[in-house]
């Protein structure tokens, strides 16, 4: 018997998603390169690469396109819901919460998991996240303008106004980036409900409270957080000293598969200092002591293949694309939802319900003494 803590190095599905080399720091999404797909694809595209396996012809992009933009609207109830819902709620909870009024409102099974459903999660969040962010700027929210791209859309729902050619590149690059990546956390997380056979909205719903966390998705916005209480890139050095000194973590470095740069991080790199150049003021700051964390990071970590991961340059780019940081993790989610659905129609396919074991310790055969007794 041998418990694998944290089921490191534990197999639990085969796949033909994704394919992570964690020793060169190559990543592949269906058989392609990460940097390619950055590079010459689309949300869109690669969405449905994730979803269905292969790139799309020209019909069966144009259709899937289609059908996101006309999915971009939400309910009245969902509306109402993020109206009633107060200012200071954590976003994820926000996100959770209104994707199980989604799943109320369509009823779904997951053994039947409709294209419709898959469509109506992956273009809705979006809208769900902009809503919110806009109320609680105090700000009316934006309805999605169907003559824009899906990352497009997002940034303009959220700041009111469309983005430049630039910062519209650095969505789509951002939610290709964070669109799927094996078995994480949130993905296993979503695939144990899955497995019982529950339901779509469920499943997704397990997978934004895995992603929530600080270890996890919630990891950008710890790395904006330290970034900030720097202040300084001469302070830099002293900061994360005293951190290693004392047992806590880097945030946006390390992970379980990479020991070495993770491609994602080296990508979301070149447009952070892009977007930093651009903007200038406190974004290029923010930019600056990363940068500085990174070299001394690597210096301090390196050695032992702690390197920065995703979250590490996304939450300067979320930030100069308009992001508060809080809702970071939900930027994370409205890209991540395209690899939970499809590692759920990839499991469900040949279905296993998952339902590991514990290694009891405790004692068996004690007394029952009744309470007046104790
Ligand atoms: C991602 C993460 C949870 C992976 O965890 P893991 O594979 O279970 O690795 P462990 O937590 O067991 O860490 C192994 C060792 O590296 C150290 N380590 C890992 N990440 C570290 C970090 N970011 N800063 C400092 N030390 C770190 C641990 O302290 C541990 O040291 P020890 O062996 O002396 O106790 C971990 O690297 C982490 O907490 N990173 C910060 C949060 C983050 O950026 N998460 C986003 C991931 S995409």
């Amino acid at each position: 018997m041998e418990i694998k803590k944290g089921l490191e190095d534990v197999y639990v599905k085969e796949t033909e998603i994704t394919y992570i080399d964690g020793e060169l720091g190559r990543l592949y999404y269906r058989g392609y390169s990460i940097y390619d797909l950055a590079e010459f694809s689309n949300f869109e595209e690669t969405s449905y690469l994730i979803l269905y396996g292969k790139l799309p012809n020209i019909f069966e992009y144009e259709n899937f396109v289609r059908s996101l933009k006309e999915s971009r609207s939400i309910s009245n109830g969902l509306r109402e819901f993020l109206k009633s819902v107060k200012k200071d709620a954590n976003p994820m909870d926000v996100l959770r919460t209104a994707v199980s009024i989604m799943g109320l409102e369509e009823n779904t099974h997951v053994y039947s998991i409709s294209d419709q459903s898959i469509v109506n999660l992956i273009s809705k969040f979006p809208t769900i996240v902009a809503y919110y962010i806009r109320l609680k700027r105090d700000l009316e929210p934006v309805e999605p303008d169907p003559e824009l791209s899906h990352a497009s859309n997002f940034l303009y729902m959220v700041n009111g106004s469309k983005p430049s050619e630039e910062e519209s590149k650095a969505m789509d690059v951002a939610m290709i980036l964070h669109m799927d990546h094996e078995m994480n956390a949130s993905t296993f997380a979503s695939l144990v409900v899955a497995s019982t056979l529950s339901d779509l909205y469920s499943s997704i719903i397990a997978g934004i409270s895995a992603l929530k966390g600080p270890l996890h998705g919630g990891a950008n916005y710890e790395a904006l957080k330290m970034f900030r209480e720097i202040g300084d890139v001469d302070n830099v050095e002293k900061y994360i000293l005293t951190k290693l000194s004392n047992k806590q973590r880097i945030m946006g470095f390390g992970h379980r598969v990479y020991k070495t740069y993770d491609p994602r991080a080296r990508i979301l790199k070149t447009y952070a200092k892009l977007l930093a150049e651009k903007k200038g003021g406190e974004i290029k700051k923010l930019y600056d002591i990363a940068e500085k964390v990174e070299e001394i990071g690597i210096k301090y970590l390196g050695s032992r293949g702690i390197y920065p991961n995703v979250d590490f340059y996304s939450s300067i780019v979320f930030y100069s694309l308009g992001f508060e940081p809080e809702f970071f993790p939900t930027v994370f989610a409205s890209a991540r939802v395209t690899g939970w659905i499809a590692h759920i129609l990839e499991y469900v396919k040949d279905n296993k319900i998952i339902r590991p074991k514990a290694y009891y310790k405790g004692e068996v055969g004690r007394k029952y003494i009744p309470l007046d007794s104790r």
